[in-house]
């Protein structure tokens, strides 16, 4: 098996917290700060369109800590099997939109089971107000 870095082992941890009756399917990130390092899960609801992602989790927590730099963010959809296609452990695009927001272009993320990237490789063309 592949080494897996500190940083996806926090994410698979909370995973393990997700609040996700409606889907089963866990997710779990952590995003590394100067502050040091913020975890989410997926948090789903009755109401189905107010569920959030665990990436967006991650980044709002550390936000509401007061961290300005994030530097590098960590996901394991631990539901997932090995052999499910990638896209089913990559970040969504309403996540992909808020991470690009909030970090470098040059920062990496980590998605377990899948590979690395840089940020500024996940949503071309993202939206950015003028
Ligand atoms: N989910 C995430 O937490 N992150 C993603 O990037 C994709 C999807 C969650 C939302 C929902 O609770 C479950 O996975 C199934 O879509």
């Amino acid at each position: 098996m592949a080494e897996v870095s500190a940083l996806l082992q926090k994410a698979r941890t909370a995973a393990e917290r997700a609040h996700c009756p409606y889907s089963r399917f866990q997710v779990g990130a952590v995003i590394e700060t100067e502050l040091g390092d913020f975890e989410g899960c997926n948090v789903e609801n009755a109401s189905y369109g107010l569920t959030i992602c665990a990436e967006r989790v991650a980044l709002f927590h550390a936000v509401a800590h007061g961290a300005k730099q994030f530097r590098r963010l960590a996901v394991s959809c631990r539901s997932a099997k090995e052999n499910d296609p990638p896209a089913s452990k990559m970040p969504c695009g309403a996540c992909r939109q808020v991470i690009t927001e909030l970090m470098p272009a040059e920062a990496v993320i980590e998605i377990d089971g899948v590979g690395v990237w840089q940020v500024g490789e996940l949503l071309p063309l993202a939206f950015r107000l003028p």
